[in-house]
C-alpha cells in the first residue's frame, strides 16, 4: 500500500530510488537539507573519484562511524520494557517517599533485565546472575533499585569488583570463554574468596537458567534505609516475586535453547507484552529496626548475606507491571542508566561497603558510557517530574538553566531567581552515628562464609540439591588446574559434607582435600 505511492525512477546502475510523494516524508540530512540521491556519491565524473565536497555522503558515513558506543563493563546484554509501579499497601508508617504514600496511584517504571559477564552479542541462557533493575519515575525524582535474581553478591566489599569481573570475563590473553563461569579463572578467584560460597550456591542452583525474565524474582541485595516524616530509620530489604512464579530451565535445555535461540528471554518478553499477557511482580519488604540488626547473627551490611523471612516475613506493599515494549532499543535499552544513587527523600543508604562502592561506580562508568553528563536530558533517564539547577554546559547540553541566573543565592526576584532550596521537601541523609578509627580492614562480623551457603543448599529439595551438584561437577570438570578443583571441594566440606563428596567423586578426584582453613589473618586489635 506504502508501495503505491512511491515513483520508483531506477537510476543509470539500475539502483531504486524510491522518491517522497502524498504523505511520504522527505528524506533529510541530519541539517534538515532535503536529499535528492541517497544511492550515490558525488564523483568528478561518472566513475570517480568520490569528491570530498559531497555533504550527504560525509555526514552519512560520519554519523555512522560513531553509531557504537562502548557496552556496559558488566550487564552488556540486557532487554527492557516499560510499565508501572502500583502502591497497594502504604509505607507512610516508616517512610515519607512520596511513590510509597497513597494505595492504588502508579508511578511510571522502566525495568531492564541482564545478564552479567557476556557481551552485548551473547546468548541468553548462560549460567550467570540475572540483573533486575527497576527505574521508578516518582514525582521526587527518579528512584532506581538496581538488583539481580539472587539476593546475594559474591563480594563484601567493591574494592574487589573489579577483581571478580575480571575473572568471570574472557581470560585477557586467549579472550574466551564469552559468557561462561567454567573457567580456571573463575574458580580460582571463588575459591580464594571464601565470603563467595554462598552466591556459589545459588549460582550453581537453577536460579541461573531461569526459563524467562517473567518468571524470575529480583532482589535489591543491600539493606537500605526507609526514613519516616519524623526522621525515624526502618532498615530495609527489597523483594520482586513474579506472579509468574519461579521456573527455570535445566541444563541440557538450556544448551539447546542458546544453539537454537540465543535472544530467547528478550524474544519472550517482547512476545508476552505484545501479546497482552503483562508480566507482574509484587513488590515486597522487610522491615527491620536497629535492634534487630543488632541482634541478627550476621551483619545486616554484608551483601553475602539475607534475612530469612522466617524471621522477618516479607510484607507485600506494590505490584509491577510490564505492558509496553520499547520503541526503539538503542535510544531506551542501551541508553538507560540506572544507579543506585538515585533515591528520593525517604529513601536512604546504609554503611554495606558494596553499596557504597557502587554509589559511586555507576555515576562514573556512565560518564565514559553516554558520553556527558548531560545523559540525564536524554528521554529515558530524565525525570517525569520538574527539573530545576543550576547545572549547565557540557556536551549536549540541552537542558541548561534559563534566562540571566546561573548561580544561587542570588538577590533577583522569583521569576528570574531561579530554583530555590527547600528545607522540608529536600532529601536530607539520615543523621546515622558513626566514628571509629580509620581502618583498611573487614569487621568480624562478615567473617561466617558458610552457614548461609549451608542453610540455602539444605533448603533446596532433593532434585535441586542434585542439580547444584552437578553443575559444580560439570563446571569444574571444565577447570584445568586439579588444586583450583580441590580448593573449591575443600570449601564444600564447610557447607555440606555429601555434596563435598559427591562432587569430589564426580571430578574423579583420588583423595577429599582438608577443608579450607580460616579465611583471612587474624584481626588487628583495635585501638581503644
Ligand atoms: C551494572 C546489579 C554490584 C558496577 C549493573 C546492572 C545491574 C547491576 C542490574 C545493570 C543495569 C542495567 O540494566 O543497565 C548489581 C548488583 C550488585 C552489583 C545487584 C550487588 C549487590 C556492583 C559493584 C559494582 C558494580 C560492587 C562496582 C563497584 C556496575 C557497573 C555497571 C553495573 C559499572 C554498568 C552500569 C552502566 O554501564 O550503566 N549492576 N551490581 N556493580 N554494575 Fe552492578
Amino acid at each position: 500500500e506504502m508501495a503505491t505511492s512511491f515513483a520508483e525512477p531506477q537510476g543509470q546502475g539500475g539502483e531504486t530510488h524510491q522518491v517522497a510523494a502524498g504523505d511520504i516524508a522527505i528524506l533529510t540530512s541530519a541539517q534538515g537539507m532535503p536529499i535528492a540521491d541517497d544511492q550515490n556519491s558525488l564523483k568528478y565524473g561518472a566513475r570517480g573519484p568520490t569528491l570530498l565536497e559531497d555533504p550527504h555522503f560525509r555526514e552519512k558515513i560520519f554519523h555512522f562511524d560513531h553509531e557504537r558506543i562502548p557496552e556496559r563493563v558488566v550487564h552488556a546484554r540486557g532487554f527492557g520494557a516499560h510499565g508501572f509501579f502500583e502502591l497497594t499497601d502504604s509505607l507512610a508508617d516508616v517512610t515519607r517517599a512520596d511513590v510509597l504514600q497513597r494505595v492504588g496511584e502508579r508511578t511510571p517504571a522502566f525495568v531492564r533485565f541482564s545478564t552479567v559477564a557476556g557481551s552485548k552479542g551473547s546468548f541468553d541462557l548462560a549460567r550467570d546472575v540475572r540483573g533486575f533493575a527497576v527505574k521508578l519515575y516518582t514525582k521526587e525524582g527518579n528512584w532506581d533499585l538496581v538488583g539481580n535474581n539472587i539476593p546475594v553478591f559474591f563480594i563484601q566489599d567493591a574494592i574487589k569488583f573489579p577483581d571478580l569481573i575480571h575473572a568471570a570475563k574472557p581470560e585477557p590473553d586467549r579472550g574466551f570463554p564469552q559468557a561462561q563461569t567454567a573457567h580456571d579463572n573463575f574458580w580460582d578467584f571463588v575459591s580464594l574468596t571464601p565470603e563467595s560460597m554462598h552466591m556459589i550456591m545459588w549460582i550453581m542452583s537453577d536460579r541461573t537458567i531461569p526459563r524467562s525474565y517473567r518468571t524470575m524474582e529480583g532482589f535489591g541485595v543491600h539493606t537500605f534505609r526507609l526514613v519516616s516524616a519524623e526522621g525515624k530509620s526502618t532498615f530495609v530489604k527489597f523483594h520482586w516475586k513474579p506472579k509468574q512464579g519461579l521456573q527455570s530451565v535445566v541444563w541440557n535445555e538450556a544448551v539447546k535453547i542458546n544453539g537454537a535461540d540465543p535472544d530467547f528471554h528478550r524474544r519472550d518478553l517482547w512476545d508476552a507484552i505484545n501479546a497482552g499477557d503483562f508480566p507482574e511482580w509484587e513488590l515486597g519488604v522487610q522491615l527491620f529496626d536497629e535492634a534487630f540488626a543488632e541482634a541478627f547473627d550476621f551483619d545486616v551490611l554484608d551483601a553475602t548475606k539475607i534475612i530469612p523471612e522466617e524471621l522477618i516475613p516479607v510484607r507485600t506493599v506494590g505490584r509491577l507491571v510490564l505492558d509496553r515494549v520499547v520503541d526503539n532499543f538503542f535510544a531506551e535499552t542501551e541508553q538507560v542508566a540506572f544507579c543506585t544513587q538515585n533515591v528520593v527523600p525517604g529513601i536512604d543508604f546504609t554503611n554495606d561497603p558494596l553499596l557504597q562502592g557502587r554509589n559511586f561506580s555507576y555515576l562514573d562508568t556512565q560518564l565514559k558510557r553516554l558520553g556527558s553528563p548531560n545523559f540525564t536530558h536524554i528521554p529515558i533517564n530524565a525525570p517525569k517530574c520538574p527539573v530545576a539547577n543550576f547545572q549547565q554546559d557540557g556536551h549536549m547540553a540541552i537542558a541548561n538553566p534559563r534566562g540571566r541566573v546561573n548561580y544561587e543565592p542570588n538577590s533577583w526576584g522569583a521569576s528570574i531567581g531561579g530554583p530555590r532550596e527547600s528545607p522540608e521537601r529536600g532529601f536530607t541523609s539520615f543523621p546515622a552515628e558513626d566514628q571509629g578509627p580509620k581502618l583498611r580492614i573487614r569487621p568480624e562480623s562478615f567473617a561466617d562464609h558458610y552457614s548461609q551457603a549451608r542453610q540455602f543448599y539444605v533448603s533446596q529439595l532433593a532434585i535441586e540439591q542434585k542439580h547444584i551438584a552437578d553443575a559444580l561437577v560439570f563446571e569444574l570438570s571444565k577447570v584445568e588446574r586439579p588444586d583450583i578443583r580441590a580448593r573449591m571441594v575443600s570449601h564444600l566440606l564447610h557447607i555440606d559434607e555429601m555434596l563435598a563428596n559427591t562432587v569430589a567423586d564426580g571430578l574423579g578426584l583420588a583423595t577429599l582435600p582438608a577443608p579450607a582453613q580460616a579465611a583471612r589473618a587474624p584481626l588487628p586489635d583495635l585501638p581503644p
